[in-house]
C-alpha cells in the first residue's frame, strides 16, 4: 500500500482522498504567535490553553497533552494501576495502538469481539467472559486459564460512534476493573447525551493526521480523578522533582505536547461543532444515497448515540453486490476514489500472537465486509456525488 494511506496524508492528484485535515481557522495565527515568540517546545500558553479548552469541551476536570494517542494509553495505564503480567480487556476491532500500550507497561491484552449492530465492544460477550472464565482468589479477579490478575477494561469507541457503555461501566463496578476509554476516534460524539471520555475512569483523545481535529500528532488524557491526573503530568512530563537540579522521581517519558502543536489544537478545537456538522451531513446523503444500492449497508446510530461519523463506513455484501469489499477497493482506486478496509482484527494480529481472546467472530465477518468511504470535512457535494455514483455504477 502506498503512503497515500497513511493518516491525514493528502490522496494524490486528481484523487478524492479518504479522509484528510480540514484547516480553515486560526491555525496559521497561532502557529505564527508561537514562532514570534519563541514558545515552540513543550512548555507555553498553548498547551494550557489546550488542556483547559479539552476539558471543558468534553466535562472532565483534568486534560493532559501527550505527544499522541498512543503514548496517552501508555500512561492512562500505567496510572490506573495495570502491572506487568496483569490483564486487560479491549477490543478486538480497533487500530492496534491500545493493544500494543497494554504490552508497553508488560500487561496482556485479552481481545474482546464486536456486536453486530454498531461494530463497537460486545458488553454481553464482556459479560459472560467475566461471568464464565474468571473467578476471585483473595481479593483479586484472576482469569481461569492463564491465572493471571484481570485489571482493567480498555473499550474503545471505534469510527466516531460510542460503544454501548453503561453495561461496560457496570460490570467494571460488580468486577473492580478501571475502565480506560479509548476516545481517540470518538471527540465530540455522546453516549445519552454525555461526552464521550467523561464517563470512565480514564479516556485518551488523538490529534492525529486523519482525526476530527488534529495537531499533527498529538493526544490528550483526561480524567475527573485529581490524584491520576496529577500523576499523568508527572509521568509525561520526565517524572521531573526538581528543574534546576534534574532531580527525577520515578522513571518518566518525553510525551508532552509541543506548543506549536498546541496552538495549531486550539485553533482546530474552535472549529469542531462545524466539523462535527459536516461529517454528519456527508453521512446523511451517504445513508439516503446507499441504503437503495443493493448489497450496501451503511453504518447505522444507536438510539443512544450521538455519532461524529469520523470514518463513514459501509459493509459490502458480496452476493448481493456482486464483488467484495477488496474489490470494490480497486475499482474505486481506479476511479480516483480512495477507500480503505477496517483494521485486521487484533486477535489475529501476528505481533499480538498467543495473546487471548473470546469468541471473536463478530469481528472477522465485520473486517471482512467493510470499508471506509471518502468522508473528510472538506469533502464537497460534487465529490460526495461522484462516490455514489461509483457505487451505484459498480453495483449488480
Ligand atoms: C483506536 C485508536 N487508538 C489509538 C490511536 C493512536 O493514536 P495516535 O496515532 O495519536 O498515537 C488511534 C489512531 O491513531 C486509534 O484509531
Amino acid at each position: 500500500m502506498s503512503i497515500r494511506y497513511e493518516p491525514g496524508a493528502p490522496a494524490g492528484e486528481g484523487f478524492i482522498p479518504l479522509c484528510v485535515p480540514e484547516v480553515r481557522g486560526n491555525e496559521w495565527k497561532y502557529i505564527k504567535e508561537c514562532l514570534d515568540s519563541g514558545w515552540v517546545s513543550s512548555v507555553g500558553s498553548f498547551v494550557e490553553r489546550l488542556e483547559r479548552d479539552l476539558a471543558r469541551y468534553v466535562g472532565v476536570e483534568h486534560a493532559v497533552a501527550t505527544v499522541n494517542g498512543t503514548a496517552a494509553l501508555h500512561v492512562a495505564l500505567l496510572v490506573a494501576g495495570v502491572e506487568p503480567n496483569d490483564e486487560v480487556l479491549v477490543s478486538t476491532l480497533t487500530f492496534i495502538a491500545p493493544a500494543n500500550a497494554i504490552r508497553y507497561v508488560g500487561a496482556w491484552p485479552v481481545f474482546m469481539d464486536a456486536e453486530p449492530d454498531y461494530w463497537q465492544m460486545d458488553p454481553a460477550k464482556v459479560a459472560d467472559f467475566l461471568e464464565k472464565e474468571c473467578r476471585w482468589s483473595e481479593g483479586q479477579l484472576l482469569n481461569r486459564a492463564t491465572g493471571r490478575r484481570v485489571k482493567a477494561i480498555l473499550p474503545v469507541h471505534i469510527l466516531g460512534h460510542p460503544l454501548d457503555l453503561d453495561p461496560i461501566l457496570d460490570l467494571a463496578r460488580k468486577y473492580e476493573l478501571a475502565v480506560i476509554e479509548d476516545s481517540t476516534e470518538a471527540l465530540g460524539a455522546k453516549y445519552k447525551s454525555q461526552s464521550i471520555g467523561c464517563q470512565g475512569d480514564i479516556a485518551c483523545f488523538s490529534f492525529n493526521g486523519n482525526k476530527i481535529i488534529t495537531t499533527g500528532g498529538g493526544g490528550m488524557i483526561v480524567t475527573d480523578n485529581e490524584a491520576w491526573g496529577e500523576r499523568a503530568r508527572y509521568l509525561t512530563t520526565q517524572a521531573k522533582d526538581d528543574p534546576v537540579e534534574y532531580v527525577h522521581g520515578a522513571i518518566g517519558y518525553n510525551y508532552r505536547l509541543t506548543n506549536l502543536q498546541a496552538a495549531m489544537g486550539c485553533a482546530q478545537l474552535e472549529q469542531i461543532e462545524d466539523y462535527i456538522a459536516a461529517k454528519r451531513r456527508i453521512a446523511a446523503s451517504y445513508q439516503k444515497a446507499l441504503s437503495s444500492v443493493p448489497g450496501i449497508v451503511p453504518m447505522r446510530e444507536a438510539t443512544w448515540a450521538f455519532s461524529t461519523y469520523w470514518m463513514y463506513t459501509v459493509r459490502v455484501d458480496e452476493k448481493r453486490f456482486g464483488m467484495d469489499s477488496r474489490a470494490l477497493l480497486r475499482r474505486l482506486e481506479q476511479a480516483g476514489i480512495q477507500t480503505r478496509p477496517l483494521w485486521q482484527p487484533l486477535h489475529r494480529s501476528p505481533a499480538h500472537a498467543g495473546c487471548a481472546s473470546y469468541r471473536c467472530e463478530v469481528a472477522d465477518e465485520l473486517v471482512r465486509d467493510a470499508l471506509s468511504l471518502p468522508c473528510s470535512v472538506g469533502l464537497n457535494e460534487e465529490q460526495q456525488s461522484v462516490v455514489i455514483a461509483n457505487l451505484r455504477s459498480l453495483a449488480g
